[in-house]
């Protein structure tokens, strides 16, 4: 069997420990790997070519994809879909493993409602906003990227009595902020899916500027928009000389962390066993309860992601 790999939308760290897999696993099953470069609009474009171990030799620790990625208008087209199921079947390819987030999975199953195509999800996105899994590559990885960033900014905090604003990214979900405020003891958090309580926060705040408390960190999901509101409610309510850090695509870079790099084989293998062991397929795989299971892409990209409660529960002042 020919099966092919692609890289699309947001690339997230972990993608080339998954590419690493995929050619290794692949062989390893007696089958032929293939990448397709540049995401779907390689694939419109015919940029596919058969992969090689050398290709993928000393790529794992690298953040982004050496495949590349990217986020296709042609796409839309039903026209250029066709062009992309035609590149698949002129490279004989027999199924396709798709590292992307909800754009991606929303893409192949329109694509797979007008061509034949077999495909497996693999959830890679920063903003683990998709259905079905607990987890997506490239979200340790960031977390820990903002973690970094985030101690930084506590250190010269609190050295200068200020208070700081950090925008994470995420989309529309709240997931990175929200973790985030919790392991770094963040005073604020604001998330696109709980209303914000400033009344409860400003009392609160105030009582322990006047106790002492020398600096206000305050994590803010970009999903909100609400970063400037922040900074000045900070300024002009709670008193506090307030500077904003949007950390932008830093969060989306860096080396995969060891939890990343074991996340990444163990979805890349299930999603090629179950390639090479079906005859139509059209899925995701989900991490769930410590386990990797398959779901339907439709039920996937009908449902939609919830942040656990146990990581709600722990956020000060939202209602
Ligand atoms: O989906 C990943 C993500 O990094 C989001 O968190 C962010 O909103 C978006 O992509 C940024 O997209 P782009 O890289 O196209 O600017």
């Amino acid at each position: 069997m020919a099966l092919a790999i692609l890289c699309s939308g947001g690339d997230a760290p972990g993608m080339n420990a998954a590419l690493k897999k995929f050619v290794d696993h692949v062989y390893k099953c007696g089958q032929t790997p293939w990448f397709i470069y540049d995401g779907l609009e390689g694939m419109i474009d015919g940029t596919i070519r058969q992969a090689y171990h050398k290709d993928v030799a000393g790529i794992l620790h690298n953040g982004g994809t050496i495949i590349g990625s990217s986020r296709s208008k042609r796409f839309y087209d039903p026209v250029y879909r066709r062009q992309a199921f035609e590149n698949l079947q002129k490279y004989g390819i027999d199924g396709v493993v798709v590292l992307g987030g909800d754009g991606s999975y929303n893409a192949f199953e329109v694509l797979s409602r007008e061509h034949p195509v077999n495909f497996v999800g693999i959830p890679g996105t920063i903003d683990n906003d998709i259905y079905g899994t607990e987890y997506c590559l490239g979200v340790d990885t960031a977390l820990n990227v903002i973690r970094h960033a985030v101690d930084n900014i506590r250190d010269t905090a609190s050295s200068f009595k200020r208070a700081f604003v950090v925008e994470t990214m995420g989309r529309e979900c709240g997931y990175l902020a929200a973790v985030t405020a919790i392991t770094s003891g963040a005073e604020i958090c604001a998330i696109p899916e709980i209303c914000f309580n400033k009344d409860a926060a400003q009392e609160q705040l105030k009582k322990e500027i006047s106790g002492g408390r020398r600096y206000v960190l305050a994590i803010v999901a970009e999903g909100t928009k609400m970063t400037e509101e922040i900074r000045q409610w900070l300024s002009d309510e709670i008193g506090m000389e307030t500077r904003v850090t949007v950390l932008g695509h830093i969060q989306r870079g860096g080396n995969p962390t060891v939890r990343e790099r074991l996340m990444a084989f163990e979805f890349t293998v299930h999603a090629v066993d179950l390639l090479l062991h079906n005859h139509s397929v059209r899925k995701a795989i989900g991490y769930r309860n410590g386990k990797f299971e398959a779901m339907d892409i439709t039920d996937v990209n009908a449902g939609h992601y919830k942040i656990p409660d146990n990581i709600l529960r722990d956020l000060h002042y939202l209602d």
